[in-house]
């Protein structure tokens, strides 16, 4: 068997050598295919594959033809949206997730970035504290429940909002559960993005929303950047100077929103909430090991396609 990891965004070497090892175990053939720049070379190389990993790696209709051999797709991480489930299904190619893997790293670079935000960017002139302040979690899912429990060692009030997870587990988490948008973003002058980008969530959080946040607000997105429609939190951050917004991953108006708010906005330039080796291990492996344990055994516990 012919296991692909194709990593546009490659994982730590040490990662790698770990995905090996289980791959080596198991008898199956590795290749890598790592920092590709055309598409070209991802059709080519998946055309013999049995497995394949990927991260944010795009596997559409024409990766999903091109690969032939194909049985099962794994996106080493949570956000499996770059993954055509309906033609992975209707060809029969099984795709999974690994959701946990890397959630404490987004949940870090989460706070990395709000401190940053209320550190002025660290421009050197007076910010604020988050103790004592309120984070709202919109989902919570692995990152958010990540989220609330490093925001309440910086002493935060924590907020979340889920209409897939019961009150119980939101409250057990010694979290206030909230029951509506409006709630969460007009209690909580920081709220975190931990929703997936869904035909339902893409653009749902723009001008309406972002306008209620109270005074010094600070949006953080470690989710997709599709989830934000970005006009209109332009509009809300003209009428608003004192918001903010931060951001895992450029916003397709990065240019215009640099250049209008300035320091009032980051974004990385590649997403790297997930880009730490212990989430590259975790991720990395746990795909490695999902791959082996389908195509030897079947187990398919994480199918994201059925
Ligand atoms: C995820 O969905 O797991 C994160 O967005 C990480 O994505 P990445 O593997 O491309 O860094």
């Amino acid at each position: 068997m012919k296991v692909l990891v194709a990593t546009e965004k490659p994982f730590a070497a040490v990662a790698v050598d770990g995905i090996r090892k289980v791959l080596d175990e198991a008898g199956y053939e590795l290749v890598l295919l790592e920092k590709y720049s055309s598409k070209q070379e991802l059709l080519d190389a998946v055309a013999d594959a049995d497995g394949l990993i990927i991260r944010s790696d795009i596997v559409d209709k024409e990766v999903l033809d091109a690969a032939k051999q194909l049985k099962i797709v794994v996106r080493a991480g949570a956000g499996y949206d770059n993954i055509d489930l309906e033609t992975s299904k209707a060809k029969g190619v099984v795709a999974q997730n690994t959701p946990g893997q890397n959630s404490n790293a987004v949940a870090e670079l989460v706070f990395g970035m709000t401190v940053m935000a209320v550190r002025n960017m660290y421009n050197g002139t007076s910010g604020t504290e988050l103790k004592e302040k309120s984070i709202g979690i919109h989902a919570f899912g692995q990152v958010g429940r990540n989220v609330a429990r490093i925001a309440k060692g910086f002493g935060m009030g924590v907020s979340a909002l889920d209409p897939y997870c019961p009150d119980e587990v939101i409250t057990e988490a010694g979290v206030r559960p909230v029951h509506s948008v409006e709630e969460l973003y007009s209690t909580n002058q920081f709220v975190s993005l931990h929703i997936p980008a869904t035909a339902e969530t893409k653009k749902s959080v723009g001008y309406d929303l972002v306008k209620l946040m109270p005074k010094n607000g600070v949006l953080i997105n470690t989710a997709r950047k599709e989830v934000i429609d970005e006009d209109g939190l332009a509009k809300a951050m003209e009428e608003r100077p004192d918001i903010k917004y931060v951001a895992d991953i450029k916003p397709d108006s990065a240019e215009e929103l640099k250049a209008k708010f300035g320091d009032r906005v980051f974004f990385t330039p590649k997403k790297m909430g997930a880009q730490t080796a212990e989430a590259n291990i975790n991720a990395g492996i746990a795909a490695a090991q999902q791959t082996v344990a389908f195509l030897r055994d079947g187990v398919n516990r994480f199918q994201v396609n059925k």
